[in-house]
């Protein structure tokens, strides 16, 4: 039976079943073909309202959420919490609330904590969908990458997908090793010893702390940012000796199959993830994987849309609105 959207949320891939991550891309595979029409429009979600609510710096998810959104014709509006009431010490969920009563339809939002965007899910009836929260999860992100992998390379299942860099911090690695092993990746994570979170492999994932080992047998390598602003304690590797130790480079790309893909959520810090030869070379998908992200931003937020009218229209006289038990994730 073909799986049906019922989430009135997107949180993050730990929760989604093969079937909905599938569907999703899926989905997102039938949208992409509208960016490149002359009128780059359809109107899936015209007369919805889309905000979105970001605490922490974006230029790519931000921008791209707000393409997305227009292109499936809803109404947008960008919130800075810079200059917004968050200054003056207003709560996540008071925040939440108050764009809630103005009648939006979606929150996308962005947090340096991770489970806030779970947090707001529960307190809300509008959709809320994570833009990334913390180490937690960045489901879009992950998403994105995996529809260009599997764009360019036809399938997952079976594919060796090596993740390298700051696993410890990162959200767009644990959304990716989520989604990569529900769809039947083989997933290596590589970092030095301090950048590898304890009891990674639990997540199904193999680590080693060998770049040529994990590009060795690598259908698609998916270089990370080095978070140096969460460096606390200074435990990070300077910049250099991090380059010479897991750059990925051209030499080492020569170790590589000739046509493993080249992949970088970003933003990228050239000369210390990668050189800029391999950041715009021939395997690099990086802005591939931008583009992508349009389309897969545009089927996210309609099935999330979709899944909440059905909710809605389901029981128009719910006593429970705004409550925990009233979200279906
Ligand atoms: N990949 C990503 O999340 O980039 P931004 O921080 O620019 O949104």
């Amino acid at each position: 039976m073909a799986c049906v959207w019922t989430r009135k949320d997107l949180l993050g891939l730990e929760e989604l079943s093969k079937e909905e991550i599938d569907l999703i891309l899926n989905t997102a595979d039938s949208f992409k073909e509208v960016s490149s029409r002359e009128i780059k429009k359809v109107p899936a979600l015209r007369g919805k309202t889309v905000v979105n609510l970001f605490y922490e710096p974006s230029t790519r998810t931000r921008v791209s959420f707000e393409v997305a959104a227009k292109r499936l014709s809803a109404d947008v509006i960008n919130i800075a919490t810079e200059t917004s009431s968050v200054r003056k010490g207003e709560t996540l969920i008071d925040t939440g609330r108050n764009i809630e009563a103005l009648k939006v339809d979606i929150i996308v939002v962005r947090h340096n904590y991770s489970g806030a965007p779970v947090m707001l899910a529960r307190h809300l009836k509008a959709s809320v969908v994570n833009a990334g929260d913390g180490w937690h999860e960045h489901p879009t992100q992950a998403l994105l990458d995996i529809f260009t992998i599997k764009e360019k390379l036809g399938r997952i299942a079976g594919l060796n997908v090596s993740i390298v860099g700051d696993i410890a911090h990162s959200r767009v690695a644990r959304s990716n090793i989520w989604g990569l092993t529900k769809l039947g990746a083989k997933v290596t994570v590589c970092a030095p010893p301090m950048l590898i979170p304890p009891a990674i492999e639990q997540m199904g994932v193999r680590v080693t702390h060998d770049i040529t080992d994990a590009l060795a047998a690598a259908d698609a390598i998916n270089v990370l940012r080095m978070q140096f602003e969460r460096d606390q304690d200074g435990a990070f590797p300077k910049q250099l000796e991090y380059f010479k130790n897991y750059g990925l480079t051209r030499e080492r790309l020569k170790e590589a199959k000739k046509d493993i893909l080249v992949m970088h959520p970003g933003p990228i810090n050239r000369g210390i993830e990668m050189s800029s030869d391999v950041a715009d070379g021939g395997n690099s998908v990086i802005l591939e994987q931008v583009t992508n992200g349009i389309a897969v931003r545009m089927a996210v937020l309609f099935l999330v849309a979709q899944a909440n009218e059905s909710i809605k229209k389901d029981d128009p006289f719910d006593s429970t609105q705004g409550h925990p038990e009233r979200t279906s994730n």
